[in-house]
């Protein structure tokens, strides 16, 4: 387990230009980034995993973030913590907005650090993003609003289309 190797997990629903800003101070700050998308049972999905997987990956790249040391992957079985084991993660890395954000990470950061002794690092993304999430994202989108200034260009194109289900 190396504190070299940075998990950065999220259900990426879809995913935001606030997510694109945390793993790209990530992949600055750690060697190897994985981004995982895990479907999170508390939550109503928008999209299949495979597609947002997808998304994410056409953002990364369109973002240039591709730059060897990010890889993106799924997680639908178990804990995170294994996951975050088997790639030899010793970090889990999360975007912090606000107190709300700090008060729902905080007892998930403390529950996997008492299972697998894996700490969680917060970053604060770009002020810009504080009000973005992938919930108004997907209100917006359902009510045929425009996501365009808070998406990567790839899912505003993707739910631009119609294609996602509304
Ligand atoms: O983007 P989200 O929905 O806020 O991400 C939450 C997520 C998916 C990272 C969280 O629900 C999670 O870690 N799920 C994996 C299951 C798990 O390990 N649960 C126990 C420790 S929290």
């Amino acid at each position: 387990m190396s504190n070299r190797i940075a998990v950065v997990p999220g259900s990426f629903d879809p995913p935001t230009l606030g997510h694109l800003d945390v793993i790209g101070r990530a992949a600055r700050l750690y060697d190897e980034v994985h981004v995982v998308v895990v479907h999170n049972p508390g939550k109503e999905a928008m999209l299949p995993i495979a597609q947002r997987l997808a998304l994410l990956e056409q953002s990364i790249a369109e973002s240039g973030l591709d730059g060897g040391n990010v890889t993106v992957a799924s997680w639908s079985v178990g804990l995170l913590v294994d996951y975050a084991s088997d790639v030899g993660a010793g970090v889990l890395v999360k975007g912090i907005r606000s107190q709300v954000d700090v008060a729902y990470e905080t007892p998930m950061a403390i529950v996997n650090r008492n299972l697998a002794g894996i700490e969680t690092v917060f970053l604060l993304p770009d002020p810009s993003h504080a009000l973005v999430s992938s919930s108004l994202v997907r209100q917006v989108a359902a009510l045929g609003g425009d996501v365009s200034p808070y998406v990567p260009g790839p899912v505003a194109r993707f739910l631009d289309t119609g294609d996602a289900a509304r």
